[in-house]
């Protein structure tokens, strides 16, 4: 059996057009959704990230402000920039993109975000309202990797979900997304004693840990759906955690690298935007 391709491409360009779609309504009332991206120094990857958010913002006709700051900053000082952002008014949502410099504290920067502008999910508030199924802004990526999910149109209900990487970015909330889906659901990590026996259990298998090519045909039960969160070059070339050519044969859907997570990403933090522009428009029109 070879494996249906999940084409992160396709998927993120149909929410492309609903995001579109509101975008437009939203400017109707002379709100265009606005997006601050903070960066701390002047790490390359980050660097590249934060050049796709911006151009993911024009492309849709939002508004984006990039804010580069020194690697040196004192903690203070950007506490003190993110509360301005958190009352302007031409600002929805606001991401500091990590990681940020030893020296500051990331928890304490992440709670100084107002949890009604925090579209990438991160801020303490926005996580227990996901764990307690209020509404709430999902993390980006595990949203993402739901989208594609959905899409394939496979049943996620009593559906054993294995989450190999538990970060706070991906794992966590991916474990918490598919448990509201009604998934019976199990981490495993560097720390798991055999491994291989619990992915192998997997109907639905997400890898989230930074190791190329970690997970092979001898971890993945035939059929399953694996899916591939993982970015990691080598020799120029970007590959995931999931060796491709060797699982595509035995599960049943698998998502590329690139070209499968990746584009969703960014796509739901656009989408977390607009949501985050729309209930602050509808709470200014209450008051
Ligand atoms: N660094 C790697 N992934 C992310 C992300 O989703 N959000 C932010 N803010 N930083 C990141």
């Amino acid at each position: 059996m070879t494996a249906k391709i999940i084409d992160g491409k396709v998927v993120a360009a149909e929410i492309r057009s609903e995001i579109s779609m509101r975008i437009t309504e939203l400017k109707k009332y002379g709100v265009t959704p606005g997006l601050a991206v903070i960066l701390v120094g002047e790490d390359p990857a980050s660097q590249l990230y934060v050049s796709f958010k911006e151009k993911a913002c024009e492309e849709l006709g939002m508004y984006s402000r990039k804010m580069v700051l020194p690697d040196h900053i004192a903690q203070d000082e950007l506490i003190q920039l993110i509360e301005n952002l958190n009352h302007d008014d031409q600002i929805h949502g606001i991401l500091v993109q990590l990681p940020l410099p030893d020296h500051i504290d990331n928890n304490q920067v992440i709670e100084s975000i107002s949890p009604d502008k925090d579209v990438d999910g991160f801020h303490p508030i926005d996580l227990g309202r996901m764990v307690t199924r209020h509404d709430a802004f999902l993390s980006c990526t595990p949203y993402g990797v739901l989208k594609l999910l959905k899409h394939t149109g496979i049943e996620l209900e009593g559906k054993h979900a294995v989450i190999v990487g538990r970060s706070n970015i991906v794992g966590k909330p991916m474990g918490q997304i598919l448990l509201n889906e009604d998934c019976t659901v199990t981490f495993v990590h560097s720390k798991t004693k055999n491994l291989k026996e619990i992915t192998q259990l997997a109907d639905i298998l997400i890898v989230a840990i930074g190791s190329p090519k970690f997970i092979d045909a001898s971890y993945v039960k035939p059929g399953a759906v694996v899916i591939d969160v993982g970015i990691n070059k080598i020799l120029g070339k970007t590959v995931g955690d999931v060796d491709f050519d060797q699982v595509k044969e035995v599960a049943s859907y698998i998502t590329p690298v690139p070209g499968g997570v990746g584009p969703m990403t960014i796509t739901m933090l656009m989408r977390n935007t607009v949501k985050a522009a729309e209930a602050l428009n509808l709470k200014k029109q209450i008051q």
